[in-house]
């Protein structure tokens, strides 16, 4: 038998754009992807050699605690406490997912109820979105500024009774923007104020650039009790395929939290947690020392596509790999991407995946290549966009 095609809660979901760029870049041989917000390096060597021998050990092979392995809670407990000024002690509690983006859906499902509204400052990252609407609940965009930074006042006014929480990323995707420490705490207050929680993803904690800093917003006083913290060995560790991130929460949500863990993952990957107790061993050393090369690349990324204004513009970007490019024309955003693919072999990611209907925005992702690929992938991107804006 067929089952019927009905309405179902995925209709309302964007489809997940790196796959779609994925397949013009499989089309034209030879395309530089600046799309995919990937890095370059894999995992530290210990992790790997850990993770050969646990496979001797049956203990690998089976069911192991739900929240996570102990060896490794312990690990990011002291590193919460180390890199992020967060004191477990103070009420916090520590979960070990399947990645991030696994934590930011366990999170939603433990804090709302159908119909719930969540603050979303534009560009989002689009998985976050895609979850908000996943879960029943209804993503509420505010706009950010010029520079892609926090407006407090617009947030201020988009809260209603039925808001659960104010989502921030930063250091950012898509915009690699760096919020300062004024404005995330004004967020945190302002959770406080009204009741709701500070839902604080900070996959990027490692990547900022000249000055900038990272600042974890449960840190703050008295904000452990209303902050949400997700964090990621993907980018820091070269760990994406291995699936491990962690979130620090509010003891309160544990129960609620464990019954989405229990139901969807039942315990984190083993191996995947013995390579990463580990990683984190090695510690953030692993991720400065590709911070300079990093560092260099986003400089030439940077003084590249300026050189592109004003047919361009191009906001500070401080942190993660990332730039958000503002292209002063009516082109469509697909459209001008698809050219950029088809016609000059490099690829970028259309604003619109990240929430901006109007305008014509695109990301440049540029973690996962070495400094003479991207030095190439930005050629191609400026003469290929100085062409089309100038000749049509
Ligand atoms: C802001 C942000 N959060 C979460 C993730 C997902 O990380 P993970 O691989 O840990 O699921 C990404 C990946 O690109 C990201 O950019």
């Amino acid at each position: 038998m067929r089952a019927t095609r009905i309405d179902t809660r995925m209709d309302a979901v964007q489809p997940p754009i790196v796959p779609v760029i994925g397949d013009l870049i499989r089309q034209v041989a030879g395309t530089i992807s600046l799309g995919q917000g990937v890095v370059h390096y894999g995992p530290p060597s210990a992790a790997l050699n850990v993770a050969r021998e646990a496979l001797a050990n049956p203990d690998t092979h089976g069911y192991q605690d739900g929240a996570g392995l102990r060896e490794l809670i312990g690990a990011i407990e002291d590193k919460l406490q180390r890199d992020n000024a967060i004191d477990v002690a103070r009420g916090t509690r520590v979960i070990v997912t399947a990645g991030a983006n696994m934590a930011f859906v366990h999170a939603l499902l433990a804090i709302t109820a159908l119909g719930d509204e969540v603050i979303l400052p534009v560009p989002f990252y689009f998985n976050h979105e895609m979850a908000i609407q996943m879960a029943g609940c209804l993503p509420v965009r505010v706009a950010t500024d010029e520079r892609y930074q926090l407006d407090i006042d617009a947030i201020r006014r988009a809260i209603s009774p039925r808001t659960r929480a104010i989502v921030t990323v930063t250091p950012n995707n898509p915009t690699g923007a760096v919020y300062p420490e004024g404005s995330l705490r004004a967020i945190s207050r302002l959770c406080q104020d009204r009741g709701l929680y500070h839902i604080s993803d900070e996959v990027y904690e490692y990547f900022t650039y000249g000055a900038a800093r990272h600042v974890s917003p449960a840190s703050f006083d008295g904000a452990e009790q209303y902050t949400i913290s997700l964090f990621s060995l993907s980018k820091a560790y070269g760990f994406a395929g291995w699936r491990i991130g962690y979130m620090a929460f509010p003891a309160p949500l544990a129960d609620a939290i464990m019954k989405v863990q229990d139901t969807v993952l039942v315990c984190p990957p083993v191996i995947s947690q013995i390579a990463a107790v580990a990683a984190m061993g090695v510690g953030p050393a692993y991720c400065r020392g590709q911070l300079e090369a990093l560092s260099e690349i986003h400089d030439i990324v940077t003084a590249e596509l300026r050189s592109l204004e004003p047919l361009c513009t191009v906001p500070p970007a401080d942190g993660a790999f990332y730039c958000f490019v503002r292209v002063n024309t009516d082109a469509n955003p697909m459209h001008l991407a698809e050219r950029l693919i088809r016609e000059h072999r490099v690829a970028v990611i259309p604003g619109t995946a990240f929430g901006l209907a109007d305008g014509c925005y695109f990301r440049v992702a540029y973690g996962a290549l070495q400094k003479e690929t991207v030095a190439e992938g930005i050629g191609r991107l400026v003469n290929g966009l100085r062409r089309i804006l100038v000749n049509g």
